[in-house]
């Protein structure tokens, strides 16, 4: 099986990129946003990432199926350096190293840039995000009990985080 290819996404990537994520909203098992990612939403997120960010593509065999990337935990300066991350793999690509590749690539991508941490909230049903994240280093630093609502209902979340000192 040929491995995934990373790139950076361009604007050209946005309508695969939101139907993607918008599997992922549909799932209810990776994020509290239930409204869908528009083209024209993602796009300008493709153009506006900083240099210190990345919106990184995962291929397989020329098509895109999954993308990931970082951005500031806070606008407070004193968190400059420490980022979020987004990660989805289209459902038919599950399980085939995708997100490995595109989580790989996304820390040589925030180590290069100088970034100090890097860290997610991941629901605690979500077992491939916290495998996934696991692999990479990431540590579970705590669960925030009835963090936020998804659906009318109050859901916990775990937090994960990696230092790339
Ligand atoms: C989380 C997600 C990105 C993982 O991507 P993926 O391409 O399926 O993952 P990979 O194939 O690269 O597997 C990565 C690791 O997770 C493990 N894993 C994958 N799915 C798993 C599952 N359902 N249960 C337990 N472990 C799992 C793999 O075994 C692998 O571990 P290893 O390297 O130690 O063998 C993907 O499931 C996804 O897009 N989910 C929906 C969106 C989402 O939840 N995003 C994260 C929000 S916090």
């Amino acid at each position: 099986m040929t491995p995934p290819a990373v790139r950076d996404a361009t604007p050209d990537d946005a309508g695969t990129v939101a139907v993607i994520v918008n599997a992922g909203i549909d799932a209810r098992t990776a994020t509290f946003e239930t409204e869908h990612r528009t083209t024209g939403a993602m796009a300008e997120r493709i153009a506006s990432t900083s240099p210190r960010h990345a919106f990184l593509v995962a291929e397989l065999d020329g098509v895109v199926v999954g993308w990931a990337a970082t951005y500031p935990y806070s606008p407070r300066a004193v968190y400059d350096g420490v980022a979020e991350y987004s990660i989805y793999v289209a459902p038919d690509a599950h399980g085939r190293g995708v997100g490995s590749a595109l989580l790989g690539a996304l820390l040589d991508r925030a180590r290069a840039a100088g970034l100090h941490k890097v860290t997610s909230r991941v629901f605690p049903e979500n077992a491939a995000s916290l495998a996934l994240a696991a692999r990479h280093g990431f540590e579970v630093v705590g669960t925030h009990r009835s963090h936020a609502r998804l659906d009318g209902v109050w859901r916990d979340v775990v937090t994960v985080e990696v230092l790339l000192l």
